[in-house]
């Protein structure tokens, strides 16, 4: 079942075209992955679904409401969750304060959002970690803490922007398995990678980006065949 459909989306700053007529879907519980080449339009079409850009253009439609140009708490209100590409948590709050502050958006009462909180760190298995300052913390585990305020709004989809980029191959397995765990949830995942080894062994479904246009849509496999897909990471 569809439950993102993104719609002949355009995304214009002035001059420059960031996104141009792109189309994809994304089904209930599936993980998607979104590639290109920096400066593919990627964070600009992750902005447009979020709420943090009105597209210039085009239908965004989650489970058949539009949500293009509606604010990102609206957004986030629909089911829409995202992390952003440099992992933005509250450096001097902790790990739990950093994800009560998402949970207490579902749950006005701070000892609930606590026992919230508490269970997504330990989804993404950070309970250890619960009392530490977020600045304390490695990249990799800021990362998963982001997912972790990500989900405590209880998203139907989540986009993930880059969140494997930097990690070591350690690091890369337990994003992955992060992500198949919210896939089993019943979760749909709209991932930007580049780390493809991470990417392409999870996704049902690969959509490419170059230039702001989607160049190719298929599986794992049927993309890293494609000529033009080929071009667009290795040059002519
Ligand atoms: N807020 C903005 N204002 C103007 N140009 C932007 C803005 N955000 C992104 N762009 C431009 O849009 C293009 C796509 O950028 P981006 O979506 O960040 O690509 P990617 O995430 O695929 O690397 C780039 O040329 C970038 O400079
Ligand atoms: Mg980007």
């Amino acid at each position: 079942m569809t439950l993102l459909e993104v719609n002949q989306v355009s995304k214009r700053f002035g001059g420059l075209t960031a996104n141009q007529d792109v189309s994809f879907t994304v089904d209930a519980g599936q993980v998607v992955g979104l590639i290109g080449p920096n400066g593919a339009g990627k964070t600009t079409l992750f902005n447009c679904i979020a709420g943090f850009f009105a597209p210039t253009s085009g239908r965004i439609l989650l489970d058949g409401l539009n949500i293009a140009g509606l604010s990102p708490e609206a957004c986030a209100k629909a089911g829409v969750a995202r992390t952003f590409q440099v992992a933005r948590t509250f450096a001097s709050m902790t790990a739990c304060e950093n994800v009560m502050t998402a949970a207490m958006l579902l749950e006005h009462n701070i000892v609930k959002s606590r026992v919230a909180a508490m269970h997504w760190l330990g989804f993404v298995n950070l309970d250890r970690f619960a009392d530490k300052l977020a600045a304390s913390m490695t990249i990799s585990e800021q990362r998963r803490l982001a997912v972790a305020r990500a989900l405590a709004i209880e998203p139907r989809i989540l986009l993930m922007d880059e969140v494997m980029a930097g990690l070591n191959p350690s690091e890369v397995r337990e994003a992955v398995e992060v992500v198949l765990k919210i896939r089993d949830k019943g979760i749909a995942c709209l991932i930007v990678e580049h780390v493809l080894e991470g990417i392409m062994p999870i996704a049902d479904k690969i959509v490419v980006l170059e230039r702001g246009m989607k160049i190719a849509e298929g599986t794992p496999q049927q993309v890293s065949n494609d000529p033009l897909v080929i071009t667009a990471y290795l040059g002519d």
